[in-house]
């Protein structure tokens, strides 16, 4: 059969080809990699097309230039994940922290204060953890915006440092730790004591808010004094001040060591909670009654 000449060229051009350059990438590379080399996976798929027919290998992947960054990027992905920040505050970022929000003009002076504060610890993460010291975000007003305000520094010290965090609501250390005392429990206390004095940052929101009790003092003493003597950063959130905390731990050992380990920030005295909610029901009114 004869063949068309055009087709027989063309074949014989990319034979030539092939020849004097075997080496062909098969990978199209596309915008997900930041260097245009790869498709975004991190590898790059090579054919040596001298090698066919031949018992060696002709195919084979290289690591491309993003494949670091990808792979620590990945990392901080995984470990924001683990963290357990509240999901409403999983992007939250200290920046987005908007100031405009509160009424009154001496909240907004207070929560530039905090923003600042916040903003100065993250960036001076690395001096803050040699010294083991932490934030204390206080408001007695409920819904001023601490838990928004430490989740954003947490956010920002796994995405910056790579730090090892964990988000705690304290009451759901109690529930989880009151539940070890069943008997078909899988965990105990001590290794959920464990857990919260190894991370290598600790976030306890909403510290002392339970009554005064014997048991959850104990519990707190034995996560903060070891984590005071190893000085590992705890970040807290509290509706009372330091010095008040003697009021919820009355034996005094936690409240002393929480004085130790951070530095105490006040927040507005003012709710967000209740403007956001006002807005937010209005709106929907509007859907319910038109
Ligand atoms: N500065 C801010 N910018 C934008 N939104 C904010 C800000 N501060 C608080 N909010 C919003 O206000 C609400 C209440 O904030 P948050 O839960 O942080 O308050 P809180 O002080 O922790 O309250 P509580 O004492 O009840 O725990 C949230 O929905 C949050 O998104
Ligand atoms: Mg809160
Ligand atoms: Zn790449």
């Amino acid at each position: 059969m004869r063949q068309n000449p055009r087709f027989a060229k063309r074949m014989k051009d990319v034979k030539e080809s092939l020849e004097s350059n075997p080496i062909q990438i098969l990978t199209s590379p596309s915008d997900k990699c930041p260097f245009h080399k790869c498709d975004g996976t991190g590898w790059i798929w090579i054919k040596d097309w001298s090698k066919r027919n031949t018992n060696e290998k002709d195919e084979w992947q290289e690591e491309c230039e993003c494949y670091e960054q990808l792979m620590k990027q990945k990392e901080i992905e995984r470990k924001l994940d683990l963290a357990q920040v509240p999901p409403i505050f999983k992007d939250a970022t200290v920046n987005s922290f908007d100031i405009k929000r509160y009424k009154k003009k001496e909240s907004r002076d207070t929560a530039e204060i905090a923003r600042k504060a916040a903003t100065n610890y993250v960036y001076n993460f690395k001096t803050m953890q040699e010294h083991g010291k932490g934030l204390y975000l206080f408001s007695e007003v409920k819904g001023s915006g601490k838990t928004r305000l430490i989740s954003s520094v947490a956010n920002a010290l796994v995405k910056m440092y790579g730090v090892d965090l964990a988000f705690l609501k304290a009451d759901d250390l109690l529930t989880q730790i009151k539940k070890t005392y069943n008997d078909n429990a899988n965990t105990s206390e001590d290794e959920i004591v464990k857990l919260f004095r190894n991370v290598e940052v600790l976030v306890i929101d909403d510290i002392a808010v339970e009554k005064p009790n014997e048991f959850s003092e104990r519990i707190f003493f034995k996560v903060l004094d070891y984590r005071m003597e190893h000085r590992k950063v705890t970040l807290f959130t509290g509706n009372k001040t330091i010095d008040n905390l003697g009021e919820v731990y009355i034996e005094g050992r936690v409240h002393s060591r929480i004085k130790k380990m951070a530095l105490e920030v006040y927040m507005p005295e003012e709710s967000i909670r209740d403007d956001e909610a006002e807005i937010e029901n209005k709106e929907l009114e509007k859907m319910l009654f038109g």
